[in-house]
């Protein structure tokens, strides 16, 4: 009530001060018109002077509007919008220049970003607010290498309709040595990121806990609760999970019901009912009750289902014995978004466990950001090199963070030999895509297809022989750019 007061108030007080200003400039123009000397010229400027004011005004407060619009999702007052408004202009001038090249500063050639279709299985948004100030916000030049005329060409997230970056080639052609010099570059700008390491590439053999390339995060030290209800209906989950574990184990129908049916009695056995929400708040079974469930399912089974059951086990045995979804979920998500974290998956011995974990982790990982305030900077990186160990399915977490990514001011770095794993959700949420030559034809004709019309399939193919030759397409420019690639062993 006393708001709504303090309110009308303001508005009085508005409407008032514009009267004035009109009445002030009415009376100025009148008398310049009809009195001569000095009076009539001091008019004369008062009713100019009235209004440019009252123009700025305007166009201010249109600015302000017109930012507003864009940054609804922010929730900042007019007042603070208005400032950001004042910073942003002055910082103009005082701003370091953009990188040379500029190339992919040029205009947005492509459409406005998609809209990010939020899941709707994720309870509820919140209201945003807490984002980076537009002063505090981290520059994120890259330098990728150089164009045949030397200059030097850069990858500028921000600028881009997205942030993710895909890097595509043939085996040992350059990969990896660019996604440490990305890394390198991102290390410089302070941006925390995560690398989920397939083959420890990124660890120094020394088995040191820290590598060149942040912390390594001991994965016996840390535990994921698959089944945790924080932000979703056991119903649901039993289909996410039960995908999830199908899109990497590839099972059988009837094995994929068993899953379901166990998941959904290991909720049971913990007193959670699908139909009651309330229910939902107690402690949630684990993998060990899921692999309890199993067993007991393959006791009283046929023997037709009782064979699918040994066909689950002898997929999953590597999950249940290695226990890392065996207990309550214990993950620094703070370090990981504010440190740079390697995951070492190397230590794990089977590559579909390995892909499992990555899977469950960034689900995890996912949902964590989802409780956060959004964010409009990319401000954390998710770096998968060997991307094509993963699943870029809509149900998968990766395909997920594709769609997403942005809201949470997460980008994702992939770099793969196998660009035809990727599903179309992820060429049509890049910003940036970067080829090293592609010896597979099938291959190169898919790339060539999202670098744009120029790049012909065989150039890919035949003219990127020499190592860290590679062709770039931003969404920001309207051509892909050829470039020499700076690696990392070269860098300082
Ligand atoms: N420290 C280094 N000094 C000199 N050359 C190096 C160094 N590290 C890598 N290279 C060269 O860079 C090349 C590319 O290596 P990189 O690991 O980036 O390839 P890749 O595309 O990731 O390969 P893969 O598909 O096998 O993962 C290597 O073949 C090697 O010749
Ligand atoms: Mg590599």
């Amino acid at each position: 009530m006393k708001q709504k007061q303090i309110e009308e108030e303001k508005r009085m007080h508005k409407a008032v001060g514009i009267l004035l200003l009109a009445f002030t400039s009415a009376i100025a123009g009148i008398v310049s018109i009809f009195v001569p000397g000095t009076a009539g010229k001091l008019a004369k400027w008062t009713f100019f002077g009235v209004f440019a004011v009252c123009i700025i005004y305007l166009v201010a407060k249109r600015k302000v509007r017109l930012k507003r619009k864009e940054n609804e999702r922010i929730g900042k007052n007019v007042t603070e919008l208005f400032f950001d408004w004042i910073r942003s202009e002055v910082s103009l001038d005082i701003e370091i220049e953009p990188p040379e090249s500029g190339k992919s500063n040029e205009k947005m050639a492509l459409d406005t970003p998609p809209k990010t279709t939020p899941d709707d299985r994720i309870k509820p948004p919140k209201k945003p607010q807490n984002i980076l100030p537009p002063l505090l916000k981290k520059e994120i030049n890259i330098l990728l290498g150089q164009d045949k005329n030397q200059e030097n060409i850069y990858w500028i997230p921000e600028n881009e309709r997205n942030w993710n970056f895909v890097i595509v080639g043939t085996a040992g052609i350059g990969k990896t040595q660019t996604v440490k010099a990305i890394l390198s570059e991102f290390k410089k700008s302070k941006i925390p990121y995560i690398i989920f390491d397939f083959r420890k590439d990124f660890i120094l053999l020394n088995g040191a806990q820290k590598s060149d390339f942040g912390r390594i995060l001991d994965l016996n030290n840390i535990s994921i609760n698959p089944l945790d209800l924080d932000v979703i209906s056991p119903k649901d989950q039993k289909y996410q999970i039960s995908d999830i574990i199908n899109l990497v184990y590839n099972l059988g129908d009837l094995q994929l019901g068993i899953i379901r049916k166990a998941i959904k009695a290991s909720y049971e056995q913990k007193g959670i009912s699908e139909e009651d929400n309330k229910t939902w708040k107690i402690e949630p079974p684990t993998f060990t009750d899921l692999q309890i469930n199993l067993e007991k399912l393959a006791e009283k089974a046929d023997s037709r289902t009782k064979t699918s059951i040994e066909g689950i086990f002898a997929r999953l045995d590597p999950i249940f014995d290695y226990k890392i979804f065996s207990a309550k979920t214990n993950l620094p998500f703070k370090e990981i978004l504010e440190e740079n974290i390697v995951i070492d998956l190397g230590i794990l011995p089977i590559e579909n466990l390995k892909a499992i974990v990555c899977e469950f982790f960034l689900r995890k990982l996912r949902y964590y950001l989802n409780s956060l305030p959004e964010s409009i900077y990319p401000k954390f990186y998710i770096i998968i090199d060997e991307a094509h160990r993963l699943k870029y399915e809509k149900n998968s977490s990766i395909g997920q963070f594709f769609k997403e990514a942005r809201k949470y001011g997460v980008g994702i770095l992939l770099s793969t030999q196998d660009p035809v794993d990727f599903t179309e959700l992820v060429y049509n949420n890049l910003g940036g895509l970067m080829s090293l030559q592609l010896n597979e034809p099938k291959y190169a004709k898919k790339i060539s297809e999202h670098l744009g019309g120029d790049i012909k399939w065989k150039e890919i193919k035949n003219d990127l022989s020499s190592k860290f030759s590679a062709i770039v397409k931003f969404t920001s420019a309207p051509n892909a750019i050829k470039l020499k690639i700076l690696p990392y062993f070269k860098r300082e």
